[in-house]
């Protein structure tokens, strides 16, 4: 079997790229299966901080090849910003690039569409990125989207001036003002016209060839399982499934050809967006680890919200995505609380206690927090797992046994080298 999936467990931004970049070298492709350019994974090495969009998280490696699966939507604007980023940072050989010719393509009147959806949900918005996300989506199920294979036919023009005219009734009906349109196809149809020179493959077969030729692939999730469209906190969720199962459906892998499972989790909680989050903490509090946390989305900026670990959600995630090996970031941001909560059930509002995942979040009435002392020195400079202080490594192995799943690494800064590898328990 070839193909391992890393994928977040929480409402994304776990920390995700960091991860992949490390774990790289080990793989001969990493291949993005879903989402677009509503992620942003960052990744940070000789003193350089990348966010990468569409583009997978294997492509500062030597020697390996990075694919776009058919189940990511692309925006050829952003895409074509990334690749001048790329190129500005001396990656210009960029022939270890693929681009499935089944991947969707975002256009500008989705990025309107996705803005006035937005607008008329008023109070009840999403708090979507603005990157045309739902609309593709819903354009790729409702059998009208274009596929970056289109735009190597010459119907492309026909089949963009259709699908543009059936947005601009929408945005009509909408009272959208859309008089930039015209601004942002300029740079679409010249970011499509760079798009078109890259290596756009029939990708089921590269997936294919791939696997028996005995070669390791790495599938590279974006967001996490909580905004999964099925299983997530919904209506608040993205259009894509997030879940393991969407590296199936978005590459093309058969599911007896996956094997291990990388489950990517954040020492708290955060969200960006709107929804329910139901440990999250407010004023000072949340404040406070925002602050440490640097907790900025890396796509839009917006401040995120924050919490503490989530622990019944995150074992729904464990169980659904059949994770094998937990990667756990950024505990060194609590290394200076003096207590550290994590979320062990839920109360709901008929008073029983539970540790599943209500139908409705509004449902729960409390949190059953249980508290940890904090370990209050700093995590990096130890030697190995078993030096670390006991206070840590305390909140680990109850973190581990609730989620009977074993943690392979701690994750203790931005950088490549901030990490401890821990033995792995059996659980
Ligand atoms: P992704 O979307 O899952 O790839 O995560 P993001 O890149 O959106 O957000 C994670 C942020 O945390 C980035 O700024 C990373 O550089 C940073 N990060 C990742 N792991 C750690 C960690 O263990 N400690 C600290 N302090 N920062 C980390
Ligand atoms: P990465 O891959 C965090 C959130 C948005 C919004 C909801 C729907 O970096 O972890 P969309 O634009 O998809 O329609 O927005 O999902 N969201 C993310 N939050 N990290 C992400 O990606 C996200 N991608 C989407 O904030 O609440
Ligand atoms: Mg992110």
């Amino acid at each position: 079997m070839a193909v391992d999936v890393l994928l977040g467990l929480q409402w994304g931004d776990e920390g995700k790229g960091k991860i992949v970049d490390l774990l790289a070298p080990k793989y001969d492709v990493v291949a993005r299966f879903q989402g677009g350019p509503n992620a942003g994974h960052t990744l940070e090495f000789d003193g350089i901080k990348h966010v990468l969009h569409q583009i997978p998280s294997g492509i500062f490696r030597e020697n390996i090849k990075n694919y776009i699966g058919n189940g990511v939507i692309i925006d050829p604007i952003i895409f074509s910003e990334e690749i001048r980023k790329l190129k500005e940072l001396g990656l210009s050989d960029l022939n270890n690039l693929y681009i499935s010719n089944k991947a969707h393509i975002i256009i500008p009147t989705h990025k309107m569409l996705d803005a006035a959806y937005e607008e008329a949900k008023g109070a009840g918005k999403i708090g979507s990125t603005l990157r045309g996300i739902g609309p593709t989506y819903q354009d790729k199920i409702a059998r009208t989207g274009l596929r970056i294979g289109d735009t190597l036919t010459d119907k492309f023009y026909e089949k963009y001036q259709n699908l543009k005219s059936w947005h601009i009734h929408l945005l009509d009906s909408l009272g959208y003002d859309y008089s930039k349109l015209s601004d942002w196809e300029e740079s679409f149809f010249t970011a499509v016209e760079e798009l078109r020179g890259l290596k756009i493959i029939n990708g089921e077969y590269f997936i294919e060839e791939n696997i028996h030729a005995g070669k390791k692939i790495l599938a590279e999730g974006a967001q996490g399982s909580h905004l999964d469209i099925d299983f997530g906190t919904y209506p608040y969720v993205t259009s894509s499934n997030t879940t393991v199962a969407g590296a199936c459906t978005g590459l093309g892998v058969a599911p007896k050809y996956i094997k291990d499972v990388f489950g990517v989790f954040k020492a708290y909680c955060t969200r960006v967006g709107s929804g329910p989050f139901p440990t999250e903490l407010f004023g000072a509090e949340g404040e406070e680890l925002r602050k440490a946390g640097n907790e900025f989305g890396a796509t839009t900026g917006r401040p995120r919200r924050c919490g503490w670990l989530d622990l019944p959600s995150l074992r729904h995630s464990v169980f659904l995505n059949g994770v094998t090996k937990l990667y756990i970031t950024k505990s060194d941001i609590l290394d200076e609380l003096g207590t550290i909560n994590v979320c062990t059930d839920y109360e709901l509002n008929d008073g029983s206690i539970t540790g599943q995942v209500p139908y409705d979040m509004t449902d729960i009435k409390e949190m059953k927090l249980k508290a940890f002392e904090g370990w209050n020195k700093t995590l990096l400079d130890h030697e190995n797992y078993g030096a670390l202080p006991s206070n840590f490594r305390d909140y680990i192995d109850f973190i581990e046994g609730y989620l009977k799943t074993p943690i392979a690494m701690v994750s203790l800064g931005p950088g490549r080298l901030e990490n401890i590898d821990k033995p792995l328990a059996v659980v």
